[in-house]
Parts: C-alpha cells; sequence; structure tokens
C-alpha cells in the first residue's frame, strides 16, 4: 500500500455527465479536448481535530464531492488555467518561472503549489505546459478541504504531464509539504487522506512514517456533515499558524522542564516519545510545567533562555511574531486528551460493542468541547449548531476542520436521519432573519470517496 500509485480508470467520458460537461466547457476556452482528467477529494475530520501538526493520528475520511481538473498538455512553457466558477478568474503563468503569492491567497495559489511541489521533488528547472481547466464543488472555507483537494490534484495533474511516477504516500507527503507555500503551517492528514482514501471506510493516519488503516465506522450510524455558513480560509488569518506555534512553544517549555535537549523539538509528541509515557501521563506533566494563565513572550523567552530576537526569527513563523499572549497549558491538554481520544474511537470501532454509537457520539462531543474551551477554535454559529444537532437525534457532534467557522460532523443512527435532516434544516437553515446566504446551505450524509485519474476512452 506505501508503494501503490493513484489509479488510471479508462472511462467513456459520454456517459459521465460532470466529464462531459467539464469537456464541452474546456473545448470552447482552450479550443481544444482535454488529454486526461484528475479528481481528489475533499474530507471530514471525524477526529482528531489540530493534532497532526503535532505529530498525532487523526480520524478522516474522504468524502464525494472533490476538485476535478480536465488537463491538456501543450508544447508553450505556459500554464493556463480557468474554473468553471465564475467566481474564480482565469489565471496564466509561465511554467518556468512559478510565483506563490502569500499575501494573498487566490484559488491559482494553491494550484501553483501542487506544480511546484512536483517540480522541486523531481529538481526540474523547465516545466512543459499545460491547459488545465478545474471544476470543484466541495464548500470553499467550510473546514472540508477544498484547498488542500485543488493542492493535490494540481500535483497529480502535474505528476500525469511529466509521465512520472510516485507513490500516494510520496504524493500525501509532497503536497502536505508544497502548501505550506501559501504560508499556513498545516499538518498533512488533509493531503494524506485526499490520496489514501479508499471508498466505503475512514482511516486512521499516522505520520513519521506516513500510514493509513481502515477503520470500518457503525453500519448502525451515518456521519452528516452541516455548514454554519461562516466562513474561514485559514490562509488569510493568523488564526491557525498562532494555534501551531503556541504547540511548538508548549512542546519546547515542556522539553526544558523535563531536561530534554529541547531547542530540536519542535512537536508536542516528540517530548511524550522521549520521555517515553503514556498520553494520559502526558496531561499530568502538562499540569506539573506549564500554568494555565496565559504567557507573553517575555516569560518564554525568560523560561528557555533565549532573547525575544531569537524567539521570532528562530521560533516563530512570520505571521505569528507579533503575538503577546500564547496559551500553552490550554493547547497542550487540547492536544494530548484529543490524540487519546482518536485512540479509543478506533478502538471502539475494531471492539464495535453494543452501545458503540452512543461511545463514538460521546468521544465527539468530548472532542467539540475540548476545541471550544481549551483550543479555543469554535466560534458561536458552531456551538448553536452542535447543539442542535444533539437536540434532534445527533449522539454527538463537534466542529471538523479548521473550526472558526465551517461545518460540524456528526453521528447519527440510521434510523433517525430523516428526521434529524428535516429538523436540524428547520431550526438552523430555516432562520427568521434570512442571514444564512442560499449558496452555502448545505446539510447532507457522507460515503468515503477516493482519488483517481481518468483516461478518455470514447
Ligand atoms: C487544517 C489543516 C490540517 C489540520 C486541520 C485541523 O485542515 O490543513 O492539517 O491541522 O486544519 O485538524
Amino acid at each position: 500500500m506505501a508503494t501503490e500509485s493513484p489509479a488510471t480508470r479508462r472511462v467513456q467520458v459520454a456517459e459521465h455527465p460532470r466529464l462531459l460537461k467539464l469537456k464541452e466547457m474546456f473545448n470552447s476556452k482552450f479550443g481544444s479536448i482535454p488529454k486526461f482528467y484528475v479528481r481528489a477529494p475533499g474530507r471530514v475530520n471525524i477526529i482528531g481535530e489540530h493534532i497532526d501538526y503535532c505529530g498525532y493520528s487523526v480520524l478522516p475520511m474522504a468524502v464525494e464531492q472533490d476538485v476535478l481538473i480536465a488537463v491538456e498538455p501543450v508544447k508553450t512553457y505556459t500554464l493556463q488555467l480557468a474554473n468553471t466558477n465564475p467566481l474564480y478568474p482565469d489565471f496564466s503563468t509561465s511554467a518556468n518561472n512559478i510565483q506563490i503569492d502569500k499575501t494573498k491567497p487566490l484559488w491559482h495559489n494553491y494550484f501553483l503549489c501542487g506544480v511546484k511541489g512536483i517540480q522541486e521533488h523531481f529538481g526540474l528547472s523547465n516545466l512543459t505546459g499545460m491547459n488545465c481547466l478545474v471544476d470543484g464543488n466541495i464548500p470553499p472555507s467550510s473546514g472540508l478541504s477544498s484547498s488542500s483537494a485543488l493542492v493535490c490534484c494540481a500535483g497529480l495533474v502535474t505528476l500525469t504531464v511529466l509521465g512520472r511516477n510516485l507513490s500516494k504516500v510520496e504524493l500525501a507527503e509532497i503536497c502536505a509539504k508544497s502548501e505550506r507555500y501559501i504560508g499556513t503551517e498545516g499538518g498533512g492528514m488533509d493531503q494524506s487522506i485526499s490520496f489514501l482514501a479508499e471508498e466505503g471506510t475512514a482511516k486512521l493516519i499516522e505520520f513519521s512514517p506516513l500510514r493509513a488503516t481502515d477503520v470500518k465506522l457503525p453500519s448502525g450510524a451515518v456521519f452528516v456533515i452541516a455548514n454554519s455558513c461562516v466562513e474561514m480560509n485559514k490562509a488569510a488569518t493568523s488564526h491557525f499558524n498562532i494555534r501551531v506555534m503556541e504547540c511548538r512553544l508548549a512542546a519546547k517549555l515542556l522539553a526544558k522542564y523535563k531536561s530534554l535537549q529541547w531547542d530540536k523539538v519542535l512537536r508536542l509528541e516528540e517530548v511524550q516519545a522521549k520521555l517515553g509515557i503514556s498520553l494520559e501521563e502526558m496531561l499530568l506533566v502538562t499540569e506539573d510545567a506549564l500554568h494555565p494563565e496565559p504567557y507573553n513572550p517575555e516569560e518564554i523567552c525568560r523560561c528557555l533562555g533565549i532573547s525575544l530576537e531569537e524567539l521570532r526569527t528562530q521560533i516563530l513563523s512570520p505571521n505569528t511574531q507579533e503575538v503577546l499572549i500564547f496559551k500553552l497549558y490550554q493547547r497542550a491538554k487540547h492536544v494530548y486528551s484529543e490524540a487519546a481520544r482518536v485512540l479509543q474511537f478506533k478502538k471502539i470501532c475494531e471492539e464495535a460493542p453494543e452501545d458503540m454509537v452512543q461511545l463514538l457520539g460521546e468521544l465527539m462531543n468530548q472532542s467539540h468541547m475540548s476545541c471550544r474551551d481549551m483550543y479555543e477554535c469554535s466560534c458561536p454559529e458552531l456551538d448553536q449548531l452542535v447543539d442542535i444537532c444533539r437536540k434532534f437525534g445527533a449522539q454527538g457532534s463537534r466542529l471538523t476542520g479548521a473550526g472558526w467557522g465551517g461545518c460540524t460532523v456528526s453521528i447519527v443512527p440510521a434510523d433517525k436521519l430523516p428526521s434529524f435532516l428535516a429538523n436540524v434544516h428547520k431550526a438552523y437553515y430555516q432562520r427568521s432573519d434570512g442571514s444564512l446566504a442560499p449558496e452555502k446551505q448545505s446539510l447532507f450524509a457522507t460515503k468515503p470517496g477516493a482519488s483517481e485519474r481518468y483516461e478518455d476512452n470514447t
């Protein structure tokens, strides 16, 4: 599995309405026929939030919504991008001089991240050009990884144009790294599940080394995604990177407290591994070593014996250098407890006790509470939506993805699904103030999907 490459399916495009429509639009845009198509799915994270970049395992599944790209390699060195959604303007650049503008998270920059990742991996300075038409149906800025799906899809497009081969694991690692060109310090969950997902199963994604294991979800329950309609673009603000830095600083302070070589430590998981103790014990160490009152940069420098200049330039990311308050205790408590919940969730899925749906639901509820109170990555609308979902039959409900907006995921007993959907729709989306844009409203049960390439057999 670690060496497997993404599948290529020969299909009759004429028999697939979405591919056919894309082929026709491509033809009217570029005056030619696409050579092949690539798809990469978005994902919903069932449990394990904000812990991938701390080195801990997460439990996502791919959703059916995806990014689909029609591609034609061309002999010029020009990369021409178009999108079926008129909100995303055309873009063109020289394929030999890819520049990613971190100051504005514009759609084409995510595509360029994928291209650049592959280009750098093979040490290529000259890339052939291509015409690409992108079609995405993952709601943007909603915590379902529309941007990573675009990076992954563009990475696979570039690989295919070059006629090279890589395993899914290699592709996931390259795309996780290259998405950071946009300026966010994400972990590898989104790109990993986009490549490693398989139909019909969720996956436990473990890091260093990256691997994915099937997790069989309960057959008597359905996972339902609901969009709070609050948009959160993690590249447009510094919330996300502040959390990554708080975890990094907490790891360093914990390592120093335990007399480990703290300067090389970047992740909370490394501290646990070096101490060789359980997650529960790490929670106790956190309570001893850190205090709940927020830290200011001066105190952190005193604890580590470094200067403010060193803190800013050697530890913090460019967009967090001016931050004045770091909540290290709360962030570390969230990470270690959430990492333990992921393992408990997987164990319950394996053992399948009779009250499994209820037990899984409880873990999801605890995860939401921890995200809300300790990690502070929820928002009033997400909290309200989670309450509504629980009230109408969800055994558990939580925010999913980075948070501060976007979607919730709920575990709902299958027999309650129709009434659940109707009631949540009424209670959250049909609000009397009409404040929610209809195009953003989405409430749907998910089925796990997977990434693929298609060649036209017509
Ligand atoms: C974003 C990041 C992921 C992960 C989640 C939070 O989606 O890209 O790597 O950190 O947020 O769990």
